[in-house]
């Protein structure tokens, strides 16, 4: 099965499968009144080594848009990547929940924003009430093009989040993967480094459909249960959200899952940036491959039964892809099979 169209092809890891089993049996408290619930709290509390407040959503782009409902006023702006989720792949689900703040999509290089890019940015803000407010700033990790921002990257934003009396939102989807590849604590990469709230992602890494909206700064979540009910976010059942997210954090489960997810996206990235005529469009830091390769190599690769799509570079954001070449996404998963990997590079060499 050469799928490497994403990481959510994939079906549900075993274990969560035997948890969510496992919760099935007898009754159990709704709308999140659930034991379980109440330990993954806890959970959360011990991985990120403070007091946090964690509400479980169905999906990425419910946390995103609520976690930003929580720091930004109807007539403010966001700065974020031009190729982030929440920019462009969510059908306006942040202004919706915001009231209608704005986006400023900022075109950085290999799928991140630099802070002096923000500063730029809020340089432009000087009509008072003519523009929207600046309120938050909103980073990938891991970005939309597999590359993660170093621990100063994130510090840096959390200095001029603080600065600037913005509020710092991460986008982590791609959370585990992003952690694994710099070795580092979550309490470092988030609120030690300065981060506000925590899309933490856990879908796309095993889970069936369950996301934690992490607060650190616990301002922000005074009323969030009725933001989660009033965005239909409530689930009644909510023990099987909580048994995923449990049996997904038990073990270092999410931890091995996102390392082994890395090690295929690097033993792909290397398969095919040896190969004549194929190189990388960015560099692979995390579970996702982007491959610049003539056209006609593409043509053999997409009429085979390997799945990936072609992806639109920004120009600045990758290598140049030249007028014959094409470049693709390729992403691994925890269930992606080696002899997969290595027989989708041999179809390219
Ligand atoms: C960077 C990023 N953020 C958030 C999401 C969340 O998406 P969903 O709403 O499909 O769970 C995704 C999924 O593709 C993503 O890639």
């Amino acid at each position: 099965m050469m799928d490497f169209a994403s990481d959510n092809v994939y079906g549900v890891d075993e274990k969560i499968m035997e948890a969510m089993a496992r919760a099935n049996v007898g009754t159990a408290s709704s709308y999140a009144g659930d034991d379980i619930t109440a330990r993954v709290e806890k959970q959360f509390n011990e991985l990120f080594e403070r007091e946090v407040k964690v509400f479980l959503l169905t999906t990425g782009t419910a946390a995103n848009s609520l976690a930003l409902s929580t720091m930004v006023p109807s007539y403010g702006a966001v700065f974020c990547h031009g190729f982030a989720h929440i920019c462009a792949d969510e059908c306006g689900a942040p202004e919706f929940f915001t009231g209608g703040a704005k986006l400023f999509g900022l075109d950085g290089v290999a799928g991140k924003i630099s802070p002096q890019m923000v500063r730029e940015s809020l340089a432009g803000f000087i009509r008072a009430e003519h523009d929207p407010k600046p309120a938050a700033i909103s980073i990938t990790q891991s970005s939309e093009l597999g590359t993660v921002y170093s621990l100063d990257d994130v510090r840096a934003f959390g200095d001029l989040a603080r600065e600037k009396n913005l509020k710092l939102h991460m986008d982590g989807a791609r959370f585990a993967n992003a952690l694994v590849s710099l070795g580092c604590s979550p309490a470092e990469m988030t609120w030690q480094a300065g981060v506000d709230a925590l899309s933490f992602g856990a879908t796309k890494n095993g889970a069936m459909s369950v996301e934690g909206l992490v607060f650190f700064d616990q301002s922000l979540a005074v009323d969030f249960e009725h933001r989660r009910m009033r965005a239909g976010q409530l689930l009644s059942k909510s023990r099987f959200m909580a048994a995923q997210m449990e049996a997904y954090l038990t073990d270092d489960l999410w931890l091995n899952n996102a390392r082994y997810a890395n090690e295929m996206a690097a033993r792909l990235a290397a398969g095919l940036s040896a190969t004549e005529g194929i190189r990388l469009g960015v560099e692979c830091q995390a579970n996702e491959v982007f491959a610049i390769m003539p056209k006609d190599k593409h043509d053999v690769l997409a009429a085979s039964d390997a799945v990936f799509h072609p992806w639109l570079a920004s120009g600045s954001d990758t290598d140049a892809v030249g007028d014959d070449e094409i470049m693709i996404r390729l992403v691994t998963s925890f269930q992606t099979r080696a002899e997969d990997v290595d027989a989708f590079v041999k179809l390219a060499g």
